[in-house]
């Protein structure tokens, strides 16, 4: 059995799809505080097969052990954590604890249970501003510029920690880079609360008309368009790469870290005219300011994890806008009613 934590969520519900086709058993542990359950039911509906559901909080150590009590899991997927960057920046407190503490709470209950095979959720958000691109794994870490990044920067290190201490463990840390698209089917895919923080999910609510036009934050970069230019990847390959991850672990490699990008860049109106081209409407934007801690460049170097674990994006960026836009024009409203 493999435990998903944040499994109810964006990427955790693809990874689900794709543990569930590959012939693995799936429990979810997931408090709901981003998430809806209709997700699981999808996921159940896609795959024709059945997941455990544990509505439960990382920072329940009572629930938390329940889980492993009742369940025979061999490994952990890790995705449960808060990800806003913004609101990071207001509740600072909120996000150490819940991201860090929580993760410190999962990997107790796997030690008391001797569990000790784990993938993480990281970011390339790790890495800070890097002068040269693309970004692999050696460059080091710099400083990260909110404390969501700190969350991510300091749980890896964190992890490291419990493997230094105990070499039985094996983890993989894997660093995304921008996930964006859905499932082929259309029914599930990303459903952010609130205003989105990311390009895509804003881009796809325009298009579906919920938003008048999109806010582009800054076109004076030193970049061809001057917009910002990112690394997207389907969630698709994303989920795929956890599936590879958890092959690696049966080699108890200890520790890796892993990019899971594309290695390719695209500026925001790149991504504005593939959508589209993807929902065959002309999109309306406006360019207001640049945003405080974005960087101008970010894509990364994912073949580490071609020649080691035999993982390498497929999908086009045409493709993810396409899944994008089926998933939000069949949902407008997400996973609400
Ligand atoms: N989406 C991105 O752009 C991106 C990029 C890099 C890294 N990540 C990381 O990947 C992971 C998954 O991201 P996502 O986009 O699917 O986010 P998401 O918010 O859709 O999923 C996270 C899930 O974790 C659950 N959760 C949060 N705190 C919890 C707690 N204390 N106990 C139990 N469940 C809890 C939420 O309800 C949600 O279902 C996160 O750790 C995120 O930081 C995401």
């Amino acid at each position: 059995m493999i435990l998903v934590t944040g499994g109810a969520g964006y990427i955790g519900s693809h990874t689900c799809v794709e543990l569930l086709n590959a012939g693995y058993d799936v429990a979810v542990l997931d408090n709901l505080c981003n998430s809806s359950e209709k997700a699981l039911e999808r996921v159940e509906q896609i795959t024709g097969r059945s997941v455990k559901f544990y509505q439960a909080d990382l920072l329940d150590e009572a629930a938390l052990n329940t889980v492993f009590d009742e369940e025979k899991i061999e490994s952990v997927i890790h995705f449960a954590g808060l990800k806003a960057v913004g609101e990071s920046v207001e509740k600072p407190l909120e996000y150490y604890q819940n991201n860090i503490t929580g993760t410190i709470n999962l990997c107790n209950a796997m030690r008391t249970h001797g569990v000790k095979n784990l993938i993480f959720s990281s970011s390339a958000t790790v890495y800070g501003e890097q002068e040269v691109m693309p970004i692999t794994e050696e460059m080091p870490k710099k400083a990260a510029t909110n404390p969501y990044g700190w969350t991510k920067w300091m749980i890896e290190e964190i992890l490291k920690g419990v493997h230094t201490a105990d070499p039985e463990w094996n983890i993989i840390l894997l660093r995304y880079f921008n996930p964006i698209g859905a499932h082929k089917s259309g029914l599930i895919g990303e459903d952010p609360q609130g205003i989105p923080n990311n390009l895509v999910p804003y881009v796809a609510q325009v298009a579906v008309g919920i938003r008048p036009y999109v806010q582009v934050y800054g076109d004076d970069y030193d970049t061809p368009d001057g917009t910002g230019v990112r690394d997207y990847i389907h969630v698709l390959d994303l989920a795929r790469g956890h599936l590879k991850a958890l092959e690696k672990l049966e080699e108890k490699p200890g520790v890796e870290v892993y990019n899971l990008g594309t290695g390719k860049g695209y500026s925001v109106f790149d991504v504005i005219h593939a959508y589209e081209k993807a929902c065959g409407k002309e999109l309306p934007y406006k360019v207001v300011g640049r945003r405080a801690g974005d960087l101008v460049y970010s894509y990364g170097d994912p073949s580490k994890a071609e020649r080691e674990m035999g993982w390498k994006a497929q999908y086009s960026i045409e493709d993810m806008c396409a899944d994008s836009w089926r998933w939000q024009s069949q949902n407008p409203n997400g996973y609400a009613e």
